[in-house]
C-alpha cells in the first residue's frame, strides 16, 4: 500500500483532517460546557434553598439579597439619610435601590424629614421603583450616559455615589478582575467629579479583591479622608467580592483637577 496514500486521498488531505479536529475539538468543548452549565445551575439552585437572605428577603419583598449587603454596610457606617442625593450605578434588579428610596426619603414616605434624590443606572432593563430616577437600558461608563446623570442632579452635587456594577465574568480571573476594576475607576473618577465636598460625601465601589484593589483604595485616599474595605456577611464567603468605602470627599484642589486626569 502506498504510504502516502493518507495524504494524497482528498479523503484525507491536511486541510480536511484539520477542519475535522476543530469540529471534534468543538462538540467536546460543547458537550463539557453544556456538562458544567447544567452542574453549575444545578448547584446554584441548591444554594439559593439554603440560602436565609435569600429567603428574608422574599419576605421583606426586596427584589434579590444584595439588599442586605447595603443594609448592613450602613448600620456599620451610618451613610445613608434624608435628604440625601444618591447616584447608584449597576442597579438592576432594583433591590438596593429599594433601600436608597427609604433610606433617603426620596420616596416621600416620611412626611416629616428631607426628601433625597436617587438616580439608578444599569445597562439592564429598570423596572419601576416610587422615588427612584431609573436609567435602564445605559451603560455608566458611556459619556453621554453620565451627562445625563450630571444634568439630573437637582441641586447639582451627589451625596453620595455607590456602585455594585460587576461585569460579566469570564472565569478567568485576571480578566475579570481587570474589568471590574476598570469599572471601579469609571466610578471614582465620576464621583470626584460631581460630589459635594463634605465629610458625609462617600463613594461606595464593588470590586473583586487582588492587585488593582489595593491600587484603587490608595486612588480613594487621596480625594477622601478615610476609605474602608468591607465584606458584609450577605457577600458570600466564596466571592472575591468587597466593598471600598470612601467617606468624607474633601473636594476638588487644583492640584487634583490636574491628577484627577491620571485616574486611570
Ligand atoms: C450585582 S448586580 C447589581 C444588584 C443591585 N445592586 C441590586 O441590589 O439589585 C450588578 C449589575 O451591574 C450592571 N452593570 C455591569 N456593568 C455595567 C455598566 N457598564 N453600566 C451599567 N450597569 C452595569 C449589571 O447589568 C448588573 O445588573
Amino acid at each position: 500500500m502506498n504510504p502516502l496514500a493518507p495524504i494524497c486521498n482528498p479523503k484525507y488531505s491536511i486541510p480536511r483532517m484539520i477542519g475535522r479536529i476543530i469540529v471534534n475539538h468543538f462538540h467536546h468543548s460543547c458537550r463539557l460546557n453544556a456538562k458544567s452549565k447544567i452542574q453549575s445551575s444545578h448547584e446554584w439552585i441548591l444554594r439559593q434553598k439554603k440560602d436565609p437572605y435569600v429567603e428574608k428577603a422574599r419576605v421583606m419583598n426586596y427584589r434579590c439579597r444584595s439588599a442586605f449587603k447595603l443594609l448592613e454596610m450602613d448600620e456599620r457606617y451610618r451613610f445613608l439619610y434624608p435628604g440625601q442625593c444618591v447616584v447608584e450605578c449597576g442597579a438592576a434588579p432594583g433591590s438596593w435601590t429599594q433601600v436608597l428610596v427609604s433610606k433617603t426619603n426620596s420616596d416621600r414616605k416620611d412626611g416629616g424629614k428631607p426628601v433625597g434624590q436617587v438616580i439608578s443606572v444599569d445597562r439592564l432593563p429598570l423596572y419601576h421603583v416610587e422615588g427612584a430616577t431609573l436609567l435602564g437600558g445605559s451603560d455608566f461608563t458611556d459619556k453621554a450616559v453620565q451627562q445625563h446623570i450630571t444634568e439630573l442632579l437637582g441641586n447639582g452635587k451627589a451625596d453620595a455615589v455607590l456602585s455594585d456594577m460587576a461585569p460579566n465574568a469570564t472565569g478567568v480571573k485576571e480578566l475579570d478582575h481587570e474589568s471590574i476594576a476598570q469599572l471601579a475607576y469609571s466610578v471614582l473618577k465620576f464621583a470626584v467629579k460631581i460630589s459635594r465636598a463634605a465629610s458625609k460625601t462617600v463613594c461606595l465601589i464593588k470590586v473583586w479583591d487582588g492587585g488593582r484593589s489595593k491600587q484603587l483604595q490608595t486612588e480613594m485616599q487621596r480625594f477622601y479622608k478615610q476609605v474602608r474595605t468591607v465584606k458584609p456577611s450577605a457577600s458570600r464567603m466564596n466571592s472575591a467580592e468587597i466593598y471600598l468605602l470612601g467617606i468624607g470627599f474633601r473636594g476638588l484642589l487644583k492640584k487634583d483637577a490636574c491628577s484627577q486626569q491620571n485616574i486611570s
